[in-house]
């Protein structure tokens, strides 16, 4: 049975904490989802588990019942990226992302394609997240590549682009909200990594900011990895954060 005005709608996500569960062990992340079920938002799962699980490692970790976010950052040639957002529809990810910088046609295809695909399975549609310039790359790396634009520029390039093709938001590192937001308005959910609460060590995480803070910014989602899944109690640190968020509220 087929109902797709309804179905087509993103789930509906309950908290702002998306936990990053970066690891390709399946035990590890069921683990974790259990733990997390009932105090996140949702799960993150990159390339890095996807690679090593396929879309049976998505299904044992969404068998706990927390929406997942597949952060695959597809990008390639527009008939390409349609076909894979179309494999993982019926997973019902909450989230998936696409590169920006594949250009118009690859994000209206990868948009498209999850509209449809939705319909289509009958499942909720996936969010689509446009990765703008990852944060891993300076001005001398961008250069490199023929990219001449000041990261923050290139950043406004492909985020009005990836509006423009109707994706749902934005993965945008914590000293970007206040201008994305600025810019788009409500329109465009922005997530967020780098986000650090204030008794957790910063890692390798060059800018980061607090959960409340980047809530305040604008941040409609966070994502957290290590001070949740590297702590010795991870529903604690969860917990602990979820606590956090709700005294600001
Ligand atoms: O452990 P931590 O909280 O730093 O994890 C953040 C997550 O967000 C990781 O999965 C990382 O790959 C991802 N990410 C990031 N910075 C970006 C984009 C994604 O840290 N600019």
């Amino acid at each position: 049975m087929r109902n797709g005005a309804e179905r087509m709608e993103p789930q509906s996500i309950s908290s702002p904490i998306i936990c990053a569960i970066d690891t390709p062990s399946l035990d590890a992340a069921e683990r974790l989802a259990g733990g997390l079920v009932d105090i996140v938002g949702a799960l993150k799962l990159g390339l890095e588990f996807f690679t090593a699980h396929g879309p049976e490692g998505v299904r044992r970790v969404a068998r706990f019942g927390v929406p997942i976010f597949l952060d695959l950052k597809l990008h390639d040639i527009p008939n390409t990226v349609a076909g894979a957002v179309r494999a993982v529809v019926p997973l019902a990810p909450a989230f998936l992302t696409v590169h920006a910088s594949g250009g118009r046609a690859m994000l209206s295809a990868a948009s498209e394609a999850a509209r449809r695909a939705a319909d289509d399975f009958g499942v909720a549609r996936p969010q689509i997240l446009g990765v703008t310039v990852l944060t891993s790359l300076d001005d001398g790396d961008l250069h490199e590549i023929g990219q001449d634009a000041e990261p923050l520029h290139q950043v406004d390039r492909l985020s009005t682009l990836a509006a423009d093709c109707q994706v749902d938001g934005l993965v945008c590192s914590p000293h970007e909200i206040a201008h994305l937001r600025g810019r788009f308005g409500p329109s465009l959910r922005l997530v967020v990594p780098g986000i650090r609460p204030p008794w957790t060590d910063p890692d390798d995480q060059k800018r980061v900011l607090g959960p409340r803070e980047a809530l305040a910014a604008g941040a409609d989602f966070l994502v957290i990895g290590r001070p949740i899944t590297r702590a010795t109690d991870p529903t604690a640190a969860a917990r602990r954060i979820a606590y956090l968020l709700s005294e600001a509220a």
